[in-house]
């Protein structure tokens, strides 16, 4: 029986995608000899008439696409089809045009690549139309439940250590705090990851609550060693001293957040006298080529992805787990949001360096 199986990218973007969309058109072409289906723009391509599709060959899924950054699908973090805007702005359901669409194209299958809220929705879209589905997990922000780690987390954090590596010589040369603010929404995982890797002297993540005071104690302990600058880096999500959320926007429930660096810069620059700069380092981490970590990642989720499907096993979300591929069930993943275990090795090992994070 000759399958024909979806794959689609959806919610935020990030380095990776496009070596797993390789992946996963190469397992099914040439081991299963499948017909592959790239969907357009995460769950919009199969909402809207026309469908709005591509075909996935393998010569249109060669190596240079592993190298590319971005999702050669496209994506969006906004087109909820529960929540589906109109052209008047209005928001409608258009879950079941989702799941005609699917039947439309003859999928038997369909490979979601999404972050926490990509897989709630596809899963929900899955039970109603009782569609076959299986997930790979990708969030720079690595906040995903019962995988170690997700497609575009490990380039983020390469390069957010990189912008530590290039901030130092200039913090140092100009006897400088330098603040720098990273992505991550409600996680700290690459605050931490980079601050350890890029030789932070202090990291702030939102698990862990902080005093201005003690900062500037740090600050000022570090200028007593001989040392004459500083390099912070600061998760996006952590709040003002009083707990108040620095956000840029709304959108709806959703808070974009941005500029707590500033807001701690004022702090410091006013209680050490430093001269303080800030970088908020933005979508920077989530373009640019995977690193080889995010290649190899999407490549052995890609392949596992297919072979769920081949064994006829759905609701499953592939995950990283002990060196190894494994599948949990979707529904478990949704569940757990997986934030910085603040007894973990990562949290020890920041402060066994001494990096201070503001406790
Ligand atoms: O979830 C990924 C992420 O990059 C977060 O780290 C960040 O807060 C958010 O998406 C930014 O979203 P947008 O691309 O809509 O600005």
């Amino acid at each position: 029986m000759v399958k024909k199986i979806g794959v689609l990218t959806s919610g935020g973007d990030c380095a990776g995608l496009n070596a797993a969309i390789r992946a996963i058109t190469c397992r099914a072409i040439q081991t299963y000899g499948w017909h592959v289906v790239g969907i357009h723009n995460g769950t919009t391509g199969l909402i809207i008439r026309p469908l709005d599709y591509r075909h996935l060959t393998i010569e249109s899924c060669n190596s240079m696409m592993m190298r590319s950054g971005g999702t050669m699908l496209g994506s969006t973090n906004k087109h909820d089809p529960f929540n589906f805007p109109d052209a008047q702005g209005n928001q409608t359901d258009r879950s079941q045009d989702f799941i005609e669409g699917y039947h439309e194209l003859g999928l038997d299958a369909l490979v979601g690549i999404g972050g926490d809220g990509s897989m709630r929705v596809l899963w929900h879209l899955a039970q109603q139309g009782n569609l076959n589905l299986v997930t790979i997990p990708k969030t720079i922000d690595n906040d995903l439940g019962h995988t170690e780690s997700a497609i575009g987390y490990p380039t983020a954090v390469e390069v957010a250590t990189e912008a530590l590596d290039r901030l130092q010589p200039t913090a140092a040369s100009h006897r400088r705090v330098m603040i720098l603010e990273v992505m991550g929404r409600d996680a700290g995982h690459i605050a931490l990851s980079a601050g350890i890797a890029g030789g932070a002297d202090i990291i702030l993540i939102p698990e862990i609550p902080y005093s201005l005071d003690k900062i500037s104690h740090k600050i000022s302990s570090l200028a007593d060693l001989g040392k004459t600058f500083a390099l912070i880096i600061v998760a996006e999500a952590v709040k003002t001293e009083d707990g108040e959320p620095v956000v840029l926007s709304r959108e709806g429930n959703r808070p974009r957040y941005g500029g707590v660096s500033h807001y701690l810069a004022e702090k410091i620059s006013e209680s050490t006298g430093a001269e303080v700069r800030v970088m908020v380092l933005g979508h920077v981490q989530r373009g640019g080529q995977p690193c080889a970590q995010d290649r190899i990642l999407a490549s052995a989720f890609g392949v596992h992805a297919v072979d769920l499907i081949a064994d006829n096993k759905f609701d499953r979300m592939v995950a990283w787990h002990n060196r190894r591929v494994e599948d949990v069930p979707i529904a478990d993943a949704i569940k757990q949001f997986q934030e910085v275990d603040t007894q973990g090795a990562m949290v020890r090992t920041a402060r066994g360096l001494g990096i201070f994070l503001g406790d």
